[in-house]
């Protein structure tokens, strides 16, 4: 199967990384839980590294090392060549920053509530040269137009309000054209001890006692908007637990 459906299923990208799984998605969605490949940590970190040259060092820090401990590798593979990609909650941008610089991406809009967030991504697009407008919104309120191939959310629904959560997963589902990819990335909540070290981590580093969002409500707002699920998998990297749910409209 080709992925990316350019005809290049089996290519490798800039980062070393296969571009496409011998496993199918029926087999990864069974697996309780995977292990991510550490080289590929490693070479986004290097990327990230490469993207960051202002901000504080503390937040460079946090960009250059998040690829240890979120999947970034997993969600790239899952995102389609030059897409046209929303990432809500996009924080200094990262994600769109790491598909820019496999040049897999037509245009990126990111969004973000914090302020401070938004010009860490403006200055790294700026000096990327990449494809990519990064704006302050709320995710309670008003997106950018549509459509888009693609809408993440890649951790930030344990931040969002309990009573907005619902509306978040509506509007990523009117923001994608038919056939569009809602890419949807939390921390998961079991086993305890990983839903608490990632309750500890957001403590010490957002200041907030956050709470998590059932999976399975994601997926049933999800279902009701007319999204499919396509695949579900567990991801453990270090202490911290993944779960990624990749829908696609009909
Ligand atoms: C853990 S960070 C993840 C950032 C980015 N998605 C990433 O994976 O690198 C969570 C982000 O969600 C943002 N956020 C939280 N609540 C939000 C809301 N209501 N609207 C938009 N962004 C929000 C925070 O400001 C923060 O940047």
């Amino acid at each position: 199967m080709d992925r990316h459906g350019d005809g290049h299923g089996d290519s490798y990208s800039q980062t070393g990384r296969r571009a496409d799984s011998e496993i199918s998605r029926f087999d990864r969605a069974k697996a309780p839980s995977a292990e991510t490949d550490l080289k590929t940590s490693t070479e986004l970190s290097r990327v990230s590294k490469r993207l960051y040259r202002s901000g504080s060092p503390i937040f460079r820090a946090m960009q250059r090392y998040r690829p240890y401990i979120c999947p970034f590798g997993r969600l790239l593979d899952e995102t389609p060549r030059n897409a046209r990609v929303l990432d809500v909650g996009c924080g200094g941008g990262l994600f769109l920053g790491l598909l820019a610089s496999e040049g897999a991406l037509r245009q990126g809009v990111g969004f973000d509530v914090s302020g401070k967030a938004i010009a860490l991504a403006q200055g790294m697009a700026t000096s990327s040269g990449a494809p990519i407008s990064f704006e302050r919104i709320d995710a309670g309120d008003d997106w950018p137009d549509g459509p888009f191939d693609v809408v993440s959310l890649i951790d930030v629904m344990h931040h969002v309000p309990t009573k907005a959560r619902r509306s978040v997963v509506e509007q990523a589902a009117r923001r994608l054209r038919p056939e569009g990819l809602f890419l949807y990335k939390d921390m998961c909540d079991t086993p305890r001890w990983r839903a608490s070290a990632n309750r500890l981590h957001d403590l010490v580093l957002a200041r907030q006692w956050i709470t998590y969002c059932p999976v399975e409500d994601v997926v049933r707002w999800a279902t009701a908007s007319g999204l499919m699920l396509e695949d579900a998998e567990t991801i453990n990297m270090l202490w911290y637990g993944h779960e990624l749910r990749v829908f696609r409209k009909s």
